[in-house]
């Protein structure tokens, strides 16, 4: 097996956990590690964000879109259509709750199960490849 599919399974069965360090879900202990030795994936989040501006009207395309706080923020900052390319299903389905959680329309994101490369995607204004 290659590294992909070893990343693709390794964060199949990590989704639920790696869903956790967002929205401040876990423990108190655990929230204080997150701060201390992950603070990095809040500072990321906050610039991607920063650089892209102005998001309203524009396709993003969110390349290992993991749980998806990238797409939920996307459409909340007024996008008009995002796309999320990731291999781990359990990752895709939280981002279906997430989507049904924050309200917006499944038919407005579009989910593909692949690898990147390998998949093919359609030009969008915005990629974002974090993590
Ligand atoms: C650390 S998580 C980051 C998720 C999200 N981008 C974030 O920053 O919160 C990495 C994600 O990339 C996905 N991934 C790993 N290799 C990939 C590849 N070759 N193409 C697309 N996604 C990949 C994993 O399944 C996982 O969901």
């Amino acid at each position: 097996m290659n590294q992909e599919h070893n990343a693709a399974t390794f964060f199949n069965s990590f989704a639920e956990t790696f869903d956790t360090i967002y929205d401040q879900k876990r423990n108190p202990f655990m929230r204080w590690i997150d701060g201390k030795f992950r603070s990095d994936m809040f500072l990321r989040y906050t610039l991607t964000f920063e650089k892209l501006e102005p998001m309203a009207g524009r396709t993003v395309l969110d390349v290992g879109c993991g749980s998806g706080p990238y797409i939920v923020e996307a459409f909340r900052r007024g996008a008009e259509r995002v796309t999320g390319l990731d291999p781990a299903p359990n990752m895709l389905t939280l981002v279906r709750q997430r989507l049904a959680q924050a309200g917006v329309a499944e038919n407005r994101c579009t989910l593909m199960e692949g690898l990147f490369p390998g998949t093919p995607v359609e030009p969008h204004d915005y990629a974002i490849v974090t993590g």
